[in-house]
Order: C-alpha cells, then structure tokens, then sequence
C-alpha cells in the first residue's frame, strides 16, 4: 500500500468543487486516512514547493497557496500515487483530459485545483509536513476485500 497527499487548493475550496473532488477519489478506492482543512503558511508552501524556487511561476504559485483555505487530504491504496495522479489530469487545466478532475473542472495553467504527490519519497515527505503522526488514522482493513483481490501473496506487487 502506498500512501499519498492531495491538497485541494484555494481556488477549488472557493469553487465549492471540494466534495466532487473528495468523492473521485473515494469512488476509486483510495482510503482517505487524514483530512483537514487549513490556511498554509507562507513558510510551509514555500518548503513544499521549494524544487520550484527560481522558476517563472514560484511567486505566484505562493501567494496563490497562501490565498485562502485548502483542504489537505492524505490517501492510502495500491499505487496511491500514480492512480492519484491520473485521477488528477496533466498539470495544465487547459490540456488535461476529460474525463479527470483537472479535464473537467479547470482550464486555467496555475489555478488547477489540486496538488498531487508525484513520487514515494516526496509523499513521505509532504505527509509528515502537513499532517502529525496521531492525525492519520489507521482504519480497520476488512472492507478492502472487495476492492482489492488480496487472496495473494502480501508482498508480491502485482497480485491485487
Ligand atoms: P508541477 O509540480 O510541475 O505540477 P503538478 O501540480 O501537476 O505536480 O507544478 C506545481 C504547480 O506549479 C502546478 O500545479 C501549477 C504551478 N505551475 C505554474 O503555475 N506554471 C508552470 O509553468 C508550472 C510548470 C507549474
Ligand atoms: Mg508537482
């Protein structure tokens, strides 16, 4: 299993597009196993997105982070984080296809509606950034019977 952050940015809470949001990936499967709504700070954005520092957009992608309340979502599944961004679209609203939430729901480049991890390491580490260790739950795992064939080896990857 793996697990992966989703931030729901300001322009989707004001859009009031959250629970259509929220319900694609649990209509997928993924667990949600940490959720709260917040204001970031200007000094947690800017570690989150420090691999952008120096580039054209940095500033405003900030002040765009920091411009009202998010919604922080951490979610649990096999391959949780490319499912995650493939339920999300292509970076860009404008050429991200239909039919995911980005596709359908947004058009603009820098106003995308979402923030997805994009790798183990940086799910980790985006995890623990903005969320404390005792505010992910750790749910009971019978429901997932039917949403994952797990009568195979627990360990092998590809058996789910
Ligand atoms: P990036 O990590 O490349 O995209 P993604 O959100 O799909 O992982 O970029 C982070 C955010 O920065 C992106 O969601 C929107 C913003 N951004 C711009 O505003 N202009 C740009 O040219 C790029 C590449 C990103
Ligand atoms: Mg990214």
């Amino acid at each position: 299993m793996q697990k992966t952050l989703v931030i729901i940015k300001p322009d989707a809470v004001q859009r009031r597009l959250v629970g259509k949001i929220i319900k694609r990936f649990e209509d997928k499967g993924l667990e949600i196993i940490g959720l709260k709504m917040t204001v970031i700070s200007e000094e947690l954005v800017k570690e989150h997105y420090s691999a952008h520092v120096g580039k054209d957009h940095y500033e405003k992608l900030v002040k765009f982070m920091t411009s009202g309340p998010v919604v922080m979502m951490a979610l649990r599944g096999k391959k949780a984080i490319e499912v995650t961004r493939k339920l999300m679209g292509s970076t860009f609203g404008h050429e991200a296809n239909p039919g995911t939430i980005r596709g359908d729901f947004a058009i603009s480049k820098r106003f995308n509606l979402l923030h997805g991890s994009d790798s183990e390491e940086s799910a980790e580490k985006e995890i623990s950034l903005f969320f404390e260790n005792g505010e992910l739950i750790q749910n009971d795992q019978s429901g997932l019977k039917w949403i994952y064939d797990l009568s195979g080896n627990p360990t092998d990857e590809n058996s789910f």
